[in-house]
């Protein structure tokens, strides 16, 4: 029995499919069972991360935990999964706990490096995931290039090897049900670099109707995302964050490749998926 937090997620929904197909037992959990429309083949389970206590009967004789990492909730997670004898756990954590650029010692960066360090010391056997910006991170663009008019927004050649979420959960899988892993630290990247640019232009081929990006001064995007509702606080760190991405060579990862035997899939491949939500 694997148990997968973080079930309804982007990555961890691919996770429970692909366990199911490789014919393992699965315990999903999430806030909400009955809005969750998770395979019948799961076993779906009500728990809050946050409240510890409620997660737990969910981990009674599960070998394997799948972690979402909700800030600070990790220790006592962790903790009842060693009690309940849960032998592996595989944390979905971030790159960028890995950087060292500017607007890279923010309060999500902060929390991934704690949990990081309440998994390493849980006393299970551990794997860390540690991907860099999700492909479907890109879908926040999709009203815009839905009413076809230009993605405004900062620092166009801001650089990223997005990767598509379902590798980061074949990933996963593997190392949920094979030995080797133990210790390791992933990063996670897709297989090349793009500026976001050109992520909206290979949006806009996907789509077969071109899009594109326009850059605005940091300060006119603080303001917009503000008036988005994107909390101030959470507004700058963003800002921050992609100006640290200009200018520096990414680094590609052979991560997935080497762990699936297979090449990463590219943005153009993820675009032509959800070619769909851009329409
Ligand atoms: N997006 C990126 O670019 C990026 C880059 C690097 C790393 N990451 C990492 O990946 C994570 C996001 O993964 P994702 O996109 O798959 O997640 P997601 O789509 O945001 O979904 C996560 C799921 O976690 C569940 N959840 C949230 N809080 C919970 C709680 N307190 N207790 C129990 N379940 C809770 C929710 O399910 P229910 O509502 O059903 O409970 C939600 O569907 C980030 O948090 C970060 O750690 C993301």
């Amino acid at each position: 029995m694997i148990v997968v937090t973080g079930a309804t997620g982007n990555v961890g929904r691919h996770v429970v499919e692909q366990l199911l197909a490789a014919g393992e037992s699965v315990r999903a959990l999430t806030r909400d069972p009955a809005g969750a429309r998770l395979p019948a083949r799961a076993e779906v389970v009500g728990g809050d991360l946050t409240r510890p206590r409620t997660v737990e009967p969910a981990l009674k004789g599960a070998s394997a935990l799948f972690l979402f990492a909700a800030p600070g909730t990790a220790g006592p997670v962790l903790r009842a999964a060693g009690e309940q004898g849960v032998r592996r756990v595989v944390l979905l954590s971030s790159s960028a706990v890995t950087y060292d650029t500017e607007g890279s010692d923010n309060a999500i960066v902060a929390y991934h490096r704690e949990i990081e360090r309440e998994t390493e010391e849980s006393g299970l056997e551990w794997t860390l995931l540690r991907p860099c910006g999700f492909a479907v991170n890109t879908l926040r663009w999709a009203p815009r290039i839905r009413a076809g008019t230009v993605v405004r927004g900062p620092y166009a050649r801001a650089e990223m090897a997005l990767i598509h979420e379902r590798d980061i959960a074949d990933v996963a899988t593997r190392v949920l049900l094979t030995d080797g892993h133990a210790g390791a630290r992933y990063v996670l990247t897709g297989p090349e670099a793009l500026t976001q640019a050109e992520q909206v232009r290979r949006i806009g081929e996907a789509v077969g109707r071109p899009a594109r990006y326009e850059e605005v001064p940091p300060d006119v995007a603080r303001e917009e995302m503000v008036r988005d509702g994107i909390p101030a606080d959470f507004a700058e760190m963003t800002l921050r964050f992609q100006a640290g991405l200009i200018g520096v060579p990414t680094e590609i990862s052979p991560a997935v490749e080497e762990i699936t035997g297979r090449p990463a899939r590219t943005f153009d491949q993820w675009a032509a998926e959800r070619a769909a939500d851009f329409r």
